[in-house]
């Protein structure tokens, strides 16, 4: 039972790193983030990365690690289940939602140097680039909580979990995007 519930907190810490990416797909369709200027006569990033998506998308996931925070304090004061203590909580949650779309900005940035177009498929880098985002941002400015969280003896598999569940909920996500006509291709 303590397992299943180590393994289930990957997913349960890292949704302020996996809301974004949705969120940007409702909130994009403005102003590109790189304003149509290229760079060696390709996009920056893009018309897929707008402004509105990228400041939608982070408002989005911090509001959504903020609502957790005041789910979990009554039950767990001291360590707000997982995210620690206020304000490094506050941060913490911050820190995944802003590396979340900074990931899928250089995602989008390394797949115009790649010649790919925007919306181009790009297996790993489209389903990876918010994850490992969050988790190099983190790693940076919260080593100690990511390591006990996600790395350390059998919070590996917290890691393991979410791992395995991006690629899984990307494409659930990206078939209701594209449904809906919020996005031109299902991927
Ligand atoms: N989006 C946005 N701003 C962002 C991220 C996403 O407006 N910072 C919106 C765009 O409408 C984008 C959609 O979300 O088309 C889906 O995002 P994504 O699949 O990441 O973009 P792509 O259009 O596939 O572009 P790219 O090839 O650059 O990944
Ligand atoms: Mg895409």
């Amino acid at each position: 039972m303590e397992l299943l519930w180590v393994a289930l907190s990957g997913l349960w810490l890292m949704l302020p790193s996996l809301l974004p990416n949705s969120a940007a797909v409702i909130f994009g369709g403005g102003t590109p983030v790189d304003l149509g200027r290229s760079w060696r006569g390709k996009r920056i990033f893009g018309d897929g990365k707008t402004w509105t998506g990228l400041i939608g998308g982070i408002s989005a996931g911090v509001s959504l690690g903020v609502i957790l925070l005041f789910i979990a304090y009554p039950f767990d004061p001291t360590n707000f289940w997982g995210f620690g203590n206020c304000p490094d909580n506050v941060m913490i949650v911050s820190v995944l939602s802003i590396g979340s779309l900074l990931g899928d900005l250089g995602g989008s940035f390394v797949k115009r140097r790649l010649g790919i177009e925007r919306g181009g498929k790009t297996p790993i880098l489209d389903q990876y680039n918010f994850a490992l985002g969050s988790i190099v941002f983190a790693l940076i400015a919260f080593p100690n909580w990511f390591i006990a969280n996600f790395i350390e003896g059998e919070h590996v598999l917290a890691l393991v979990v979410f791992l395995v569940a991006v690629p899984i909920l990307h494409r659930a996500v990206n078939v209701i995007g594209y449904k809906t006509g919020k996005k031109n291709v299902p991927w």
